[in-house]
């Protein structure tokens, strides 16, 4: 998609942070707006935000867990601008602490919001994008801890980015015959609230609780999320298969695989040690 002046974009999870900002690059960018949170309130200030930078936009309160919730939004969207070009499917939270220790509802929140949250927001617009004439793209929110395990993440959180990763890549080699792009967002790390999404947990998981687990500390080197959205922005226009707008934080990455591909090697020596036994 060369152009993004007069399209539009969908953006979930767009009441703070990360979603917040690229819903205001969008809007300098001239796109059409249909953005989407948990918070209501917070979501009617971004679109005021939006509008005041000149773009035509409307807010709903979505939770992207429940399907109902992304199909009105779908539906809202089309019957407003007629297509959804640019769906970025951002909403997500973090639960942290030992993988043991995690709760059910520790989980079943997670899995929800990060991987059904996405999935969701598939369902309900592929089908649409596949009747539109203009171009469609969707930008997955996953993390470098889709990519990576570290030491110092959750297991929860990065069992929940993996299957975004995963299911991200399939789907792009999917749609891909049919002219849709899909692109999956792996951040390194953004000074939002993320780490406090237990402020944000709904009823039906349980509502407010405090994290019994130690913080995180400061996440290495993080950016300005309006520094983010401009390269989140330019990777979806290139409809890259990861938008990787942390590039300094490869050796993460290099370590993490450099790590596996010993145990490639460990396995080949360990098949030859069995032949040569047999
Ligand atoms: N901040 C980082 O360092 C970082 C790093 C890697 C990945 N990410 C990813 O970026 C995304 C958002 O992070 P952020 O940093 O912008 O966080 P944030 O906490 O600042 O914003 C998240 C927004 O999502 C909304 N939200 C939460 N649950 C929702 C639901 N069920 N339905 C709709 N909206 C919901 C919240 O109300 C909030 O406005 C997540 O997918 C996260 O995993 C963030």
């Amino acid at each position: 998609m060369e152009q993004l002046a007069g399209r539009v974009a969908v953006i979930t999870g767009a009441g703070r942070g990360g979603g917040r900002a690229l819903t205001l690059e969008c809007a300098r960018e001239g796109m059409r707006l249909a953005i989407a949170d948990l918070d209501g309130d917070r979501i009617e200030q971004v679109a005021g935000e939006a509008r005041a930078l000149g773009a035509e936009a409307f807010a709903m309160a979505v939770d992207v867990s429940e399907r109902d919730d992304i199909e009105a939004l779908a539906e809202r969207t089309y019957a407003e601008y007629g297509e959804a070009n640019l769906l970025l499917n951002h909403a997500g939270v973090s639960v942290r602490g030992p993988t043991v220790d995690a709760s059910e509802i520790d989980w079943e929140w997670t899995f929800a919001v990060n991987l059904r949250g996405v999935l969701n927001g598939i369902r309900a617009f592929v089908p649409r994008m596949r009747e539109q004439e203009g171009p469609a793209q969707i930008v997955n929110t996953a993390s470098l801890s889709g990519l990576v395990a570290r030491a110092n993440e959750h297991g929860v959180y990065t069992a929940s980015k993996h299957a975004v990763v995963g299911m991200t890549n399939v789907l792009r080699d999917e749609l891909a015959p049919e002219g849709i792009g899909v692109s999956c967002w792996c951040p390194g790390g953004m000074a939002t609230n993320q780490t406090n999404s237990n402020e944000y947990r709904p009823e039906k998981f349980g509502g407010y609780y405090e994290f019994a687990a130690p913080s995180l500390g400061k996440l290495p080197n993080p950016m300005q999320p309006e520094d983010v959205a401009p390269r989140v922005l330019a990777g979806a226009r290139e409809n890259r298969r990861y938008i990787i707008t942390h590039p300094h934080r490869i050796s993460d990455v290099t370590d993490y695989y450099d790590r596996m591909f010993a145990d490639y090697e460990a396995g080949a020596r360990i098949a030859d040690e069995l032949t040569s036994g047999a």
